[in-house]
This record gives structure tokens, sequence and C-alpha cells, in this order.
């Protein structure tokens, strides 16, 4: 592989390289710098007879100004750089795609939106923004392609994002960068970088099962959750409907923007951070689902709330229209915004 082609495997590993190797020559010109003005003074202002006194001199003003202010603009240069180099790193575009990761002692497992599931491997479109959520059944872990140069650690209980962009086809090694326990060493993969067309092909062959979002709106039924989230708000629940990203304000009266970490939160444990006008009728859903289900679930949630990278609904007509392949009962008007109090719900 060419050094262009190393350079442009993945959307940042550029500017990421340009950062780290110009660090790295920055540091070394001024580590050779100074060794060598070391070793001159020593030599130049050598004692050269046991009287010798030289001239004292107390303040230089162009000296001291040059190296406070080269140093300080080197400095703001590096840190600036790498803040810009951060926030790309951890905003992911809005057309991103969502692909659900769970980590479990010593295996990856991953989901697409469409339903197709991998073990250890990952097919991703080349060119295409990818949002990594990923989360893990037990301990840490880390999810690492050095050739994209991300790395991200995988928690229990929360989620955490990282995306990328592959830029050239190709197969890259992932790894597990966080000690997970006796076959951590082998908790390692594949991403498979495709042409859109192949990566198509390859979609059409694992969707047997339909999609996540549709796993996730028969759980929905399955565990009971329609029998109070109706559509129309008008159930003992709040209504789900445009829920995802969505502004909620709580009982504390506090604004938490639902996304997956609250979902998910809601669900294990939904005494806390009550939506306003509702109490806490729910139970938890705690040890009966697992991590995947959590994710379909949510996937189900975020497939009939606004559409991605649109901004929250202004209205709750607004939502309506794209669901992402489920389709809601609609057999009611849509849901007053989610927090307004609830006529007909149990108070
Ligand atoms: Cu998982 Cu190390």
């Amino acid at each position: 592989m060419s050094l262009v082609a190393l350079l442009l495997q993945g959307s940042v590993t550029h500017e990421y390289d340009v950062l780290f190797w110009s660090i790295v020559a920055l540091c070394a010109v001024v580590a050779t710098a100074i060794a060598w003005f070391l070793i001159y003074s020593a030599w130049h202002y050598r004692r050269r007879d046991p009287d010798e006194l030289p001239p004292q001199i107390r303040m230089n003003i162009p000296i001291e100004v040059t190296w406070i202010a080269l140093p300080s603009i080197l400095f703001i240069a590096m840190f600036v750089y790498g803040s810009k180099l951060y926030f790309d790193v951890e905003r992911p575009p809005d057309n991103a795609e969502d692909v659900y990761v769970v980590a479990k002692q010593w295996m990856w497992k991953l989901q697409h939106l469409g339903g197709q599931r991998e073990i250890n491997t990952l097919h991703v479109p080349v060119g295409r923004a990818i949002r990594l959520n990923m989360i893990s059944a037990d301990v840490i872990h880390s999810f690492y392609v050095p050739a994209f140069r991300i790395k991200q650690d995988v928690l229990p209980g929360r989620y955490t994002t990282i995306w990328f962009r592959a830029v050239l086809p190709g197969t890259y090694h992932l790894f597990c960068a966080e000690y997970c326990g006796t076959e951590h060493s082998q908790m390692i993969g594949w991403v498979y970088a495709m042409q859109p067309r192949d990566y198509q092909l390859w979609l059409e062959q694992g969707a047997a099962e339909g999609s996540l979002a549709s796993t996730g709106e028969k759980l929905f039924h399955q565990f009971g959750c329609s029998n109070c989230h109706h559509f129309d708000g008008h159930g003992p629940g709040p209504s789900l409907l445009g829920l995802y990203r969505h502004a909620v304000q709580t009982e504390e009266g506090k604004v938490v923007i639902a996304d997956e970490s609250y979902i998910r939160s809601k669900i294990l444990n939904p005494s806390a951070k009550v939506p306003q006008g509702f109490k806490t009728i729910m139970p938890t859903f705690k040890g009966q689902l697992s991590e995947d289900e959590i994710t379909a679930l949510i996937a189900y949630i975020k497939a009939i709330g606004p559409r991605p990278g649109t901004d929250l609904p202004s209205g709750p007509g607004e939502q309506l229209g794209d669901y992402g392949g489920v389709t809601p009962d609609l057999s009611e008007p849509p849901t007053p915004p989610i927090g307004t109090p609830n006529p007909g719900g149990v108070h």
C-alpha cells in the first residue's frame, strides 16, 4: 500500500497523522536545538583561567520575549489543532449510519439497522460516515481500529459512541484495547470496507430476520410496552412517537434529551427522570432484556422519532412521515409534545 493510500484509510486518519507527526517533528527540532546549544555554550563559555570573571548580564528583553512568545504560540497551535480534531472525532455527522455494538467476553456483536448481525466482523461502505453505538454486557472493553485511528472504551451500563469513515476499500484489523480477561487477546476481528454496491449486495444477503427496528417493534408488543405507551398519547404512559432526541421535561424540573442513554435508562430504571405529568407506574425491565433487545427497542423508538439530522420537531404533526420501515398504529391523532400533562391518563 502506498504512503498516500495509507494516509487516506479513514476520515480523520490524515489529520490525525499530520498532528502526530508535526508534534514529533517539533519536539525533535527543539530537543536537538537545545542539546546543540548546551554543548556549544559549554565549550564556548568555558572558564579559560582560574580568576576569570565573566560580565554579569541581568536581563535581555528581546531574548526573554522570544523564548516566552515562541513556545506559547507553538503550544497554542498544537492545542487548537488537537481540539479541532477532538471535536471532529466526538461529533459524528448527522447523516452517519448507525451500527450497534455489544461487547462481551470475548467477542464483538454488531448489528446493522437493517437487522444484519455480525460477530467479530463489521462490513461498511466506503465514503459513508458510520456511527458506532456501543455498550458492554459485562466488563470494560475498548473498540480499536488502528487504521482508522479510532479507539473508544466500551462500558457496561452506558452507551459510548465513536464514528469513522473508511476511505479505501480493504480489510482492517479490529482489536479490543482494554484488558478484559483471559481471552482478551482473542477479542479481535476485521472491518471490511466495501464499495457501496458490494455493501448493498452484502446487506441484501443478511437481512432475513427483518430490520432492527421491526425486531424492536415485536419486543415492544411482547413485553407489553404498547399497553401503556399509546401513540395517541391517551395511555397511562407518555407516547413515544417522535420521542427520540426530543427534549423531555422531567418531574424534577430538568430538561433532558431523549437519546439512546436516556431511553435505555428509562427501560431499566423507570423511576428516575420521570416526564412531567406522569407517575412512576412502569416496572423495571432490568434482567429481562438483553443488551441486544434493548438495542432493538431503541432502534424502534428511534424509527418512530424524527428523522436523523432534522432538528427537534416544531409541532406534534411534524414528525409524521418516515418511520424507518415500521408502521406505528396511528388510528388517533399524534401525541402532544412529550412531558405535557396527559388528560386521559393515570395520575
Ligand atoms: Cu475485550 Cu479486551
